[in-house]
């Protein structure tokens, strides 16, 4: 069993607006915010790396663990600073934990609980006491400037969380669907990140609503017991439509959207920090996390919240 012992996340500075994005985008606020949720999102300068934001958040969840080392460091992402090696070992020898072991996860948007299935068992199986999950994106880079299907979802930023022993983590339940492998992806040779939309869509409220579920009866629990939805910030619309087919108010669903849009690996954890520093979610509270993407993947997880400081802030700002 393991529980989480310490949260963080990282944004970059600059704010992009949708606003901003209509200025040479054909979109507009109105659209952007009554079809997704998203009012704005960050997105790194040029030269500012995975790595840059993963570090700060790992750096956060560590100091908010009160622990200055690990027994293994896994980081999920679909934007590595290069395609080969693992981001993994560098940044964590940039917090100080050389030779501990360190490998990447690549689920796209399910990479947080993906990561989480991995840290779980590798304290279950003995492998490891403790381990730094951070979950880090620059989408930016992939995104195609003059697709407005994609430009103005996705946002970067990182988020952290430590796992040691204990009771907290429900059952991880994952799942996959290679069939749809071509409704979001970077085609070979390309640069651009591509999304049928659409489809997806219609694929991440069925899928997230059944895992989720699972991994509630896999707990034992059922929606009433459910204090949070905290959902992979795909689509606010998406969002809702999951609550309402577990039976949850909207009033339960996390949400943080508006200010840093789809963040891909990195936004449950980025929303779990976002919530946690600004007192929406308080020791105790049980929370139910389920996200969907690229692969296709999808995975949920319950999980009760620690008695923790989260240390949410901003790249190059004082931790
Ligand atoms: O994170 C991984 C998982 N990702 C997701 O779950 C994303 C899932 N998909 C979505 O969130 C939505 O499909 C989008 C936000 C990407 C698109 O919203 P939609 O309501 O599905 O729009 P649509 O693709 O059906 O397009 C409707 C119209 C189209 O125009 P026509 O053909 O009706 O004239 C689009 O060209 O909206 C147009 N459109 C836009 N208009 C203004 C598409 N993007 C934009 C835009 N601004 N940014």
């Amino acid at each position: 069993m393991s529980v989480i012992l310490g949260v963080g996340a990282s944004l970059p500075p600059r704010v992009v607006t949708n606003d901003d994005l209509a200025t040479r985008l054909d979109t507009s606020d109105e659209w952007i915010r009554s079809r997704t949720g998203i009012g704005a999102r960050r997105w790194a300068e040029p030269g500012t790396t995975t790595s840059d934001l993963a570090v700060d958040a790992g750096a956060r969840a560590l100091r908010s663990a009160g622990l200055s080392t690990v027994d293994a460091v896994i980081v999920a992402t679909t934007t590595p600073d290069r395609s080969c090696p693992a981001i993994a070992p560098a940044v964590a020898a940039r917090l100080g934990l050389v030779g501990v072991p360190a490998h990447d996860v690549a689920a796209v948007c399910t990479g947080f609980l993906y990561g989480l299935a991995n840290a779980v068992g590798l304290i279950a199986s003995g492998a490891a006491r403790t381990v730094l999950l951070v979950a880090a994106e620059t989408f930016s880079t992939i995104l195609d400037p003059d697709d407005r299907g994609t430009a103005v979802i996705f946002g970067d930023g990182a988020g952290a969380v430590v796992i040691g022993e204990g009771e907290g983590i429900g059952p991880c339940v994952l799942g996959s669907d290679g069939r749809g492998a071509d409704l979001i992806q970077v085609p070979a040779g390309e640069r651009y990140f591509r999304m049928s939309g659409k489809e997806v869509f219609r694929e991440a409220v069925e899928r997230m609503a059944d895992v989720a579920l699972e991994a509630l009866a896999r707990t034992g629990l059922g929606p009433d017991d459910v204090d949070h939805l905290a959902p992979h910030q795909a689509n606010r619309r998406i969002c809702d439509a999951v609550a309402r087919r577990l039976g949850l108010d909207e009033s339960e669903v996390l949400s943080d959207l508006d200010a840093v849009g789809n963040t891909a690996a990195a936004s449950i954890p980025v929303l779990l920090a976002d919530a946690a520093a600004h007192g929406r979610l308080k020791a105790g509270d049980r929370v139910l996390t389920v996200a969907f993407g690229g692969g296709l993947t999808w995975g949920a997880a319950t999980l009760v919240w620690p008695d923790v400081t989260a240390d949410f802030g901003v790249l190059g700002e004082d931790r």
